[in-house]
């Protein structure tokens, strides 16, 4: 005999403001008509989110959902924490933009911030921020051309590197690539994923065998000096892929040996989303020349 259970949700001391905006069908039917249908909803019937408060959404109905998704690990802090609004609310009142050729103390004060989450020693003082995760990696992919003089960049296969048409060439995902020109100079190493790829889970020199294929791309795709190698600690859109240890280490060496940067890209994996640490490359014991 089965018995079933029906999950409850904890108490939660906040009271979702009432919702008197469009009803869901209105709303499906303008964004049907003025989006393009190329940005997915993901489900046949839409939930449709209205309010958030820490780790718990709210629709229309008032409904209280248990956000395990954080707009696609965005929000790390939870909806709507209220430091964040204090902040946010202050610096309306004060000034709301300006440009980079004026001085303002906080730019430069995130800056020092997150240099400070930096590993100790490890020279990762320099921040140059962006809008997205595909120009974090454009910009990458060209500051390490132009620093090297080297062209070629080494990336995997089953990555997701972004959308911009340099990213859409780093990222090797049938599901995430168009017909259109991209990825020049681009190639893609193995995926050195341990529960699929060809060696064991449990095989102690995965790392070593996934490396050597970088090594074989490095000597049969490019003139033998790379501009790059990126790659995310944890493929994340790939299926969360854990690199095997060791592995990093060896490429990471073969990358400088042939003239090139090591680039983490962690807009999944950073921000202290992995637990222990802060960012995904320390787990594997590597420093990365960008992140
Ligand atoms: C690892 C990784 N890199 C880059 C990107 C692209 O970021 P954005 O969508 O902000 O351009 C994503 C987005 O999911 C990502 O997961």
């Amino acid at each position: 005999m089965t018995q079933a259970t029906t999950a409850t949700m904890p108490e939660f001391d906040h009271t979702p403001t009432p919702y008197t905006g469009p009803r869901k069908a209105e709303v499906l039917a303008a964004r049907k008509a003025h989006l393009s249908p190329g940005i997915l909803t993901y489900y046949k019937d839409p939930v449709m989110i209205v309010e958030g408060k820490m780790q718990y959404l709210y629709d229309e109905m008032g409904r209280r959902y248990l956000d395990a998704f954080a707009g696609i690990v965005t929000v790390s802090v939870g909806h709507c924490h209220p430091r964040v609004i204090e902040a946010v609310h202050t610096q309306n009142e004060l000034l709301q933009h300006t440009t980079t050729i004026y001085l303002h103390p906080n730019v430069s004060r995130f800056a020092e911030r997150i240099a400070g989450v930096m590993p100790e020693g490890s020279g990762l003082s320099v921040c140059y921020f962006t809008n997205s995760g595909s120009e974090a990696n454009d910009l990458a992919v060209m500051m390490a051309r132009l620093h090297t003089g080297n062209f070629d960049i080494l990336a995997l296969r089953n990555a997701y590197h972004g959308m911009s048409p340099t990213a859409m060439g780093l990222t090797a995902l049938h599901t995430w690539k168009y017909p259109v020109p991209q990825g020049v100079g681009v190639h893609h190493a193995l995926n050195p994923n341990q529960y699929r790829g060809p060696w064991g889970y449990d095989d102690p020199d995965a790392g070593a065998k996934y490396a050597a294929d970088v090594e074989d791309v490095l000597r049969s795709s490019t003139p033998g000096c790379v501009a790059a190698f990126i790659a995310e600690p944890i493929q994340g859109v790939g299926g969360a892929v854990v690199m095997p240890n060791g592995y990093f280490r060896r490429v990471y060496a073969m990358v400088r040996a042939a003239g090139g940067l090591c680039i983490a890209d962690e807009v999944q994996t950073g921000f202290g989303r992995t637990g222990k640490h802060f960012w995904g490359f320390e787990a594997q014991g590597v420093t990365p020349d960008i992140v």
